[in-house]
């Protein structure tokens, strides 16, 4: 199973980073009722990017409401030496890790780690990365994802030339390599996203920011149809 199995022509993900943490299981049943499937879960290591996040401790509570419903958690590593985690998120019932292009010295190595222990496999690169320079060395992943926001907090504004990037990545790879956009996406830019090339939304603050945020996610995924 990967993720091309997982996905439904194009998924709008919530990012669980953006959650009430003290109702988290509540919040995930109520966009699986709503329909999402495939869920964001963001780990910071705090030097990679400032914050510390939430990780597998957090993770391991979650996955099984999640896979238990079918769905799936899309594990969003924003920290350095990524594969000293896989392990852990594997074990907490995470399906699929997406590594930074720039903390990685060996990225083709770091990716085969996590397909040998079943994991899907990701690349996210930052707004100063270019798409030029991702393109070509990532032909093994299942999916790359472009940031539209510095990576570190849910909550930050959605930076326009993010659209530009996910056209020209669109454009230089093969069909089978999904395309994830992640930082500032909402109700405003989620249909010129998809346009521009993007399969996978990822949306923290549009829906979990939300007075309901099960018609948030509603909404957003028939924008993004
Ligand atoms: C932060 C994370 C994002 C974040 C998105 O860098 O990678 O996934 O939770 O949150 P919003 O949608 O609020 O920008
Ligand atoms: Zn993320």
């Amino acid at each position: 199973m990967s993720w091309t199995d997982w996905m439904r022509g194009q998924e709008v993900e919530p990012s669980l980073y953006a959650a009430d943490l003290s109702r988290l299981g509540d919040q995930v049943r109520t966009l699986l009722d709503a329909g999402a499937r495939i869920f964001h879960f963001d780990i910071g290591d705090g030097h990679f990017v400032p914050p510390i996040t939430i990780g597998p401790i957090v993770l391991q509570w979650i996955s099984p409401l999640v896979h238990e419903a079918g769905g799936r958690l899309d594990c969003h590593l924003m920290t350095m030496s990524p594969e000293r985690h896989f392990g852990a998120i594997a074990e907490a019932g995470g399906d699929s890790v997406t590594v930074h292009f720039e903390a990685c010295s060996d990225l083709e190595r770091t990716m085969a780690d996590a397909r040998s222990r079943g994991l899907g496999v990701g690349v996210a690169f930052n707004p100063e990365t270019s798409p030029q320079v991702v393109g070509p060395a990532v032909r093994g992943a299942d999916l790359v994802l472009c940031m539209s926001i510095e990576p570190g907090y849910s909550g930050q504004a959605f930076m326009p030339a993010a659209l530009e990037r996910v056209a020209v990545l669109r454009g230089l790879l093969p069909a089978g390599i999904h395309v994830q956009v992640d930082g500032g996406v909402g109700a405003d830019n989620v249909r010129e996203l998809r346009e521009a090339g993007a399969d996978l939304l990822v949306a923290g603050t549009s829906i979990f920011g939300a007075a309901d945020p099960g018609s948030a996610y509603e909404s957003l995924a028939r924008a993004a149809v």
